[in-house]
């Protein structure tokens, strides 16, 4: 049920089809220039999911400022819908977190949501500990049998300095060529993991099984990140990208 949505950017969909197999929207301009194409990038992602969701779909969401824009994108719908955080604790500020941004499509759409408590840091026992709360439990098998998955992708180094990462991490980020980041997992150029933030949630493998994926990302600034995260994207991944993102990402060796 691929929706086709107006887009004067064919041949560069095409050509992303091509190589990576994954189907592309592309929406005019540059979002690190015009925030306005962010918004745009949040129109059409919810459109898409809008015109997928039935009712009592479960949607599992992670965080960022492209994934608030996709909220704040979304109506009232006579669906009831179920959201839920796809990983819990990855050191983001709270406006852009996976909990925030599911409280805010629940209440944008007249759906319900459930909250991951994970701090960020926590040591070996204490997560042991909270694995076994049933309150935890709960939210996890609720993100695990989630039929959507709609998601961010950043820059590796920008996300890990977002997030307050360590030093040690940091260098070690930068000694494997980290470039891309989503869903708390680093990549190199390749696709390659290199660093995963340690917490709860959705795993890059239980992607595979879910039919509805949509990774929202764009900026030239982000190519890089987003052709990385191409390489190994489940190929039922629907990406919302701009013009500066695609363009870059084409041409990128
Ligand atoms: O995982 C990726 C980030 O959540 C992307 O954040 O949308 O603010 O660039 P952003």
């Amino acid at each position: 049920h691929y929706l086709t949505l107006y887009s004067s950017f064919n041949h560069i969909e095409e050509e992303i089809f091509n190589r990576y197999g994954v189907k592309t929207h592309i929406v005019r301009g540059n979002s690190d220039l015009d925030e306005m194409v962010k918004a745009e990038m949040g129109n059409v992602t919810a459109e898409l999911l809008e015109q997928s969701l039935y009712d009592h779909a479960s949607v599992s969401v992670t965080g960022g400022s492209t994934m608030a824009r996709v909220s704040e994108s979304l109506h009232p719908l006579d669906k009831d819908i179920l959201f839920t955080p796809a990983r819990g604790g990855l050191g983001e500020n709270v406006v852009f977190q996976a909990n925030t941004i599911c409280a805010s499509m629940a209440n944008r759409t007249g759906g319900s949501y459930k909250v991951l408590y994970v701090p960020d840091q926590v040591s070996e026992s204490s997560y042991e500990t909270l694995l076994k709360e049933p309150a935890v439990i709960e939210v996890l098998d609720a993100i695990r049998r989630s039929d959507f998955i709609i998601h961010g992708i950043g820059d590796a180094l920008k996300m890990a300095e977002r997030r307050k990462t360590s030093e040690e991490v940091l260098s070690q980020l930068k000694h494997h060529h980290a470039v891309g980041e989503a869903f708390g997992y680093y990549f190199n150029d390749k696709g390659e993991v290199v660093h995963r933030v340690k917490t709860i949630g959705l795993q890059l493998e239980d992607l595979t099984t879910k039919t509805n994926i949509f990774a929202v990302a764009g900026g030239t600034s982000k190519a890089e990140a987003i052709k990385a995260y191409l390489e190994i994207a489940p190929k039922n991944t629907i990406l919302i990208t701009d013009e500066g993102a695609a363009k870059a990402i084409i041409n990128l060796e």
